[in-house]
């Protein structure tokens, strides 16, 4: 990762719109796929069928060793749930699905959660809450002036209410070269976090990730699979966003 803020000029704009829009694309097809039955392994083939078959790449196979082209987290499972075949969707559950794309060396990012059938009232009300944040913060992004904990406020703000945990320990980022470039995108306000103006140019993924219960998580052993450590459910929303002339444009 580059230590400085890597601004993208008009092109390089054109195309992480190009690559997020087929990262689009790929969500459609998940929204008619998903169901209770499949594996989060069968989540995964799905993605990374449709990547291939597209001629674009998966940037998180091989990252830091991670064994696979996307996230699929299900239910207390925050994010980084590798894919296994011993992973089945259920009725009920919540399921993240992170996905990086790599178009033409121009990277994406986005997460959406789903929901298996009938989930519980609390956990839509999470689900819905937590893309709520999203779009806020990308909102807040778009204002003239703006600074990185602008985004961070606006996710706080409109979570706090609720008693939702945010968590602190992983963030959103600079995105569009590499999958993680600087600025880091926190989820709440810290006097200890970097706090950047957003310019023209920036491009960055903003990513709340919301805890029902607490914002304390745990990592599996096997170093990637991180999970609330109350075992409560948590809700995950991504959107690779550009700072634009015209304010904050979604590119996924
Ligand atoms: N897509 C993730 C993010 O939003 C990055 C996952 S890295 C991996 O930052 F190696 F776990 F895939
Ligand atoms: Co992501
Ligand atoms: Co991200």
């Amino acid at each position: 990762m580059v230590d400085v803020i890597q601004l993208k000029n008009r092109h390089e704009i054109e195309m992480i719109r190009s690559s997020g829009q087929l990262l689009h694309e790929l969500f459609d097809e998940l929204d008619e796929k998903i169901s209770s039955g499949m594996s989060t392994y069968d989540v995964d083939k799905v993605c990374h069928d449709f990547i291939k078959r597209h001629h674009a790449g998966a940037p998180c196979l091989g990252y830091c060793g991670y064994p696979a082209a996307t996230c699929v987290s299900v239910n207390d499972t925050v994010i980084h749930g590798i894919p296994s075949k011993k992973i089945i969707l259920k009725d009920g559950d919540i399921v993240s699905v992170d996905i990086t794309l790599d178009k033409d060396g121009y990277v994406s990012d986005s997460t959406h959660t789903y929901e298996i059938g009938k989930v519980s009232d609390d956990v839509h009300k999470l689900n819905v809450a937590t893309n709520k944040a999203l779009y806020l913060a990308i909102e807040a992004a778009g204002k003239p002036g703006a600074r990185v904990h602008d985004i961070a406020a606006a996710v706080e703000g409109y979570i706090k209410p609720f008693g939702y945990g945010i968590v602190r320990d992983y963030c959103g980022h600079g995105v569009g070269f590499e999958i993680h470039e600087d600025p880091l995108v926190y989820n709440y306000v810290s006097l200890r976090n970097p706090n950047p103006k957003l310019r023209e140019g920036m491009v960055i993924a903003i990513e709340p990730m919301i805890n029902m219960g607490t914002y304390k998580i745990i990592t599996l052993d096997d170093g990637w699979t991180v999970k609330t450590a109350d075992g409560k459910p948590a809700c995950h929303w991504e959107h690779t966003v550009a700072i634009t002339e015209n304010g904050a444009e979604i590119m996924t």
